[in-house]
């Protein structure tokens, strides 16, 4: 341990030390890497907050998050605002050097307001309505609460749009609940209007005359999340998810006419949360940010992984961890705690993969209230928790990377498809309730990233031509726009794979009248013959299952037991030049010895479909297949495995950080010295213990 951070500790644990600086001081610009917590100062005296904030500073903490649920008390009466306070408290955080970003407190309205509106409270699918006491009651789609959150955020805007500490805003907190109220319906009725402008094509694209659905007034649309019409749900969400835009928007309108362009808007996603669209949501945001948690159990860093990159890929740039959790949380059937060190590996992974900031939920509990057993910094009797010393360990390496990092972003040769479409259309009709389609991208994911050590996630409408491969694990629904999209990146020497269940459904989840991939077919030169859901794991067999073994003094052939598991898709060839990769074994007779992938080169490019739902070991091979084929190398090289490295680079080189997920301590082997940003020094071999971390530069 070095002794600027001994230094650190020592004062954060003893509170003694005289380091602060409470004077007033003049910001410059945010640092590079940004440590942060929640801080709620209408839950504490003013007279607290120092001590607080003090506290903060001492742990390397230069950012506070407040206000996103503070309603009651900015506007303690109707029309009567009070901003004083929050005025006080950013001032108080800056005089430790530390900046603000304010949340709109749409989430939690006051109770003067339920009780003067009831109007604005949302109305629940068995239509009760929601009622005061815990937050998110509020409708969405309710003109009165609109008009409401926007004359609040537009107050906030005018008082902090322009105060030099205040880096950026949070719209609300969290979206997720919508309402089912009759207007609301109505609305949704007029969406369709404007969407499919006539009965007579909404009845025919959503194939109404199944059932007897056929409508002949707007106003006979119900409204349908589970087990309606396909296009009836589709578009049931897209109207969800449009609306969140124009709920947020409402809001963003009034922050940016008073606000300074340097301070960003973002909202707090949630990572793999499918409650609306978070590309349509997102693209009114300067920022995308998720709230990472765990909740039981330990960190799993590719699940968790892949949801920073999907988080990444929704602005295709670097992201922030709005909330993570100091510990454990509350909301778990076991709220267990993560292991010394892990809270410190957990926030390099998340900066790894592009984060530039890690903010934790939350400072300091509210001494009542639905969340007094949460994870904090310090406790109710307002001194440290154990946890805290590693956070403060954290803000002094954020700081001594921020100038390494600084200008610095993930780039990828691969990426991974994904689209809130499909992923709504498989789960509405999963065929085999094991099949989760967040599983599947996983599946893809994990072999990818280890053998890459760097994937992107992105939606199918972007353009592509910048990935040397482009894997797509569920595409289910696939628009004709989104088609073209990809046959291009084909056509201009991209290789494209394909997974199981894509292209079964157009933009409306209407089934394709082409076999799948319907669109994609006739550049693939083969198709989906029939799926099958499947009960129990079935052989396949074929190129990515066969492998050799030192035996004695002799290399024997062995086969796998590979499998496919949940699913199998029998495909065909219709071309001469598609080959089949893969088979499937003895089975259910339909698919016994029946291709289970192909693939077809087009031009420089290539296009492969996988029926099959690998087993790991069988994936991991079809990985390095694809990667092969398309020629990525793995970034930083080969490492020990568990060893996750994440790479971000800059126009001043590029930075590794390297994380040891094993319980054991691991040895690497550098390809090329490098600065050993955190412990000084120019490194060729390093040892991690478990929950190590490197952060290695190549400046
Ligand atoms: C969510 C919310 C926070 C808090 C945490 C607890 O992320 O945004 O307000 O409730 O959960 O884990």
């Amino acid at each position: 341990m070095n002794s600027r951070l001994a230094t650190l500790i020592l004062c954060a644990v003893s509170l003694t030390c005289s380091t602060a600086n409470t004077q007033a001081v003049t910001p410059s610009a945010p640092p590079a890497l940004v440590l942060g917590a929640a801080w709620y100062p209408e839950q504490w005296p003013e007279s607290r907050w120092d001590a607080d904030l003090d506290l903060m500073q001492k742990a390397g903490i230069t950012m506070v998050r407040v206000g996103e649920f503070a309603w009651s008390r900015m506007e303690p009466s109707d029309g009567h605002y009070d901003l004083d306070w929050l005025d006080n408290a950013v001032t108080a955080a800056g005089r430790h050097g530390i900046y603000t970003v304010i949340g709109t407190p749409s989430a939690a309205p006051p109770a003067w307001l339920t009780q003067k509106y009831p109007e604005t409270l949302r109305t629940l699918e068995d239509g009760r309505k929601d009622q005061h006491g815990n937050r998110q009651q509020f409708n969405w789609a309710n003109p009165k609460y609109r008009q409401l959150s926007r004359g609040m955020a537009e107050q906030l805007a005018k008082r902090f749009g322009h105060n030099p500490w205040v880096i950026g805003w949070q719209i609300d907190n969290e979206y997720a609940n919508v309402s089912f109220d009759d207007a609301t319906k109505a609305q949704f009725q007029d969406w369709l209007k404007a969407r499919y402008s006539t009965l007579d094509n909404l009845n025919a694209r959503w194939t109404t005359s199944y059932w007897s659905e056929t409508y002949s007034n707007w106003n006979q649309v119900p409204i349908e999340t589970k087990y309606g019409n396909p296009g009836l749900l589709l578009s049931w969400m897209r109207f969800v998810s449009d609306t969140w835009r124009s709920y947020q928007k409402n809001q963003t309108e009034v922050i940016r006419a008073n606000s300074e362009p340097r301070q960003f808007i973002t909202t707090n996603m949630m990572g793999w949360f499918d409650g609306y669209d978070h590309y349509t949501v997102s693209q009114d945001l300067d920022l995308a940010s998720w709230d990472d948690y765990v909740g039981q159990g330990q960190l799993d860093p590719y699940r968790n992984g892949a949801a920073h990159d999907l988080t990444r890929g929704f602005l295709r740039k670097n992201f922030w961890v709005m909330e993570t959790q100091p510990g454990f949380v509350n909301w778990q059937k076991i709220n267990n705690s993560l292991d010394k060190g892990e809270v410190r590996a957990m926030a390099w992974h998340a900066i790894g993969h592009g984060a530039d900031a890690v903010s934790y939920w939350q400072w300091r509990s509210a001494l009542n209230g639905q969340e007094q057993y949460h994870g904090t910094l310090v406790g109710p009797d307002g001194t440290p928790v154990p946890l805290y010393t590693e956070v403060a360990q954290l803000g002094a390496e954020f700081a001594k990377a921020a100038p390494a990092l600084a200008g610095t972003s993930v780039k990828s040769d691969v990426a991974i498809l994904h689209s809130y479409d499909s992923r709504w259309a498989i789960n509405w009709q999963r065929h085999n309730t094991n099949y989760d389609p967040v599983s599947e991208i996983v599946s893809y994911y994990k072999p990818l990233r280890d053998l890459s050590q760097s994937v992107d996630i992105v939606s199918p409408s972007v353009s592509l031509t910048q990935y040397k491969l482009v894997v797509a694990p569920g595409l289910n629904v696939l628009s004709d726009a989104e088609a073209k999209n990809l046959i291009a990146y084909v056509e201009q020497g991209g290789n494209l794979v394909l997974g199981q269940r894509t292209a079964m459904k157009d933009a409306d989840n209407t089934l394709q009248t082409q076999r799948q991939p319907g669109p994609l077919a006739s550049i693939l030169g083969g198709r989906v013959e029939q799926y099958y859901a499947l009960t129990d794991p079935i052989p396949v067999y074929g190129a990515w299952t066969e492998g050799s073994k030192p035996t004695g003094n002799k290399t024997v052939a062995t086969k796998t037991a590979a499998t496919s598991s949940d699913w199998a898709e029998l495909l065909s060839t219709q071309s001469p030049d598609t080959k089949v990769l893969l088979r499937f074994g003895k089975s259910n007779g339909w698919l016994d010895d029946q291709p289970a992938a192909i693939t077809r080169k087009v031009g420089k490019g290539s296009i492969t479909y996988i029926g099959a739902y690998l087993d790991p070991t069988t994936m991991t091979k079809a990985a390095k297949w694809m990667l092969d084929i398309s020629h990525v190398q793995p970034k930083l090289g080969k490492l020990p495995e568990g060893i996750d490295v994440y790479p971000r680079e800059g126009p001043n080189g590029k930075v590794y950080i390297l994380v040891n997920f094993n319980k054991s301590p691991q040895t690497i082997t550098l390809p090329t010295p490098m600065q050993d940003i955190l412990n000084g020094g120019t490194k060729t071999t390093l040892t991690l213990p478990t929950y190590g971390v490197s952060v290695l530069s190549t400046q």
